[in-house]
């Protein structure tokens, strides 16, 4: 994103500057404009890279991750389902931290973030010294998976990604495929305008008879503080679903 926002910025605003030059003001401005638009999102993704990258000082992938996989205690023998693995980062996180049990990470990789994909997840699982993995294609919006296969689910920041799709029926897809019992531990920027009343719809869970609901603001102290999700302007949830 930070490449090609860039790109776009610099071929917008020579566009603009040969528009002008040529006598044509009127678009060389619209063209202006929509370059500058392009350099705020460059500033933008440029400003979320150092913040979330492994390399920058403050890893916040990292944190959320890691602080992801805390909420999944695995009995022996225990498999655990994450979605939308991406690189395998919480897949992994959450095997590490139960040895005891197994997870299971699918993504339908190669539609967006060129970059993940199996065969990466399983050298990232490698380079861990983590057995406890495996990885395959899957689609969130089905999963291959019969009704209460999973003693704990994990997802993080995917669901947002799903264009199109009534956010809450994909966590209720999601969620049959939890054992009773199970924990269900989701991560996702869960907005109003993405994902409806989360509120009601924890509530409705709730009332279905799961044990324990929460709505966790992760940008209100946890994962970010309010100050650090203004600035880069990102919301962010945890619901949680399951007794610890
Ligand atoms: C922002 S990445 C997050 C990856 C990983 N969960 C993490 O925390 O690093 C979003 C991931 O969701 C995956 N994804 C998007 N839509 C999906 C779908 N319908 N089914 C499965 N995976 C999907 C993408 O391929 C991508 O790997």
């Amino acid at each position: 994103m930070v490449a090609s926002l860039g790109a776009g910025t610099a071929a917008a605003l020579a566009g603009a500057a040969v528009l002008r030059m040529m006598g044509h003001g009127a678009a060389g401005a619209l063209l202006g404009a929509g370059g500058l638009a392009l350099g705020a999102g460059a500033v933008w993704s440029a400003a979320a890279y150092r913040a979330f990258s492994y390399n920058g000082k403050r890893q916040l992938s990292r944190e959320i991750v890691e602080g992801t996989a805390t909420y999944i205690d695995l009995r022996a023998g225990g498999i655990g389902l994450d979605v939308g693995c991406g690189s395998g980062a919480l897949t992994i996180a959450c095997a590490r931290r139960n040895p005891q049990g197994a997870m299971v990470g699918i993504d339908r990789w190669g539609v967006e973030y060129a970059s993940f994909s199996k065969a990466l997840c399983e050298a990232n699982a490698r380079a861990e010294g983590t057995t406890n993995v495996s990885f395959r294609q899957g689609d969130a919006v089905r999963l291959d998976f019969p009704d209460e296969s999973f003693d704990a689910v994990t997802s993080n920041y995917v669901y947002h990604n799903i264009a199109g799709r009534d956010r809450q029926a994909l966590l209720r897809e999601t969620l049959r495929v939890l054992k009773k019992g199970g924990r269900f531990a989701i991560h996702d920027i869960m907005s109003f305008r993405r994902y409806g009343d989360m509120e009601a719809f924890a509530e409705s869970l709730r009332r279905a008879g799961y044990a324990r609901v929460e709505l966790i603001d992760t940008t209100a102290g946890l994962f970010m503080c309010p100050r650090e999700a203004r600035l880069l302007m990102l919301t962010g949830s945890t619901l949680l679903v399951g007794e610890k």
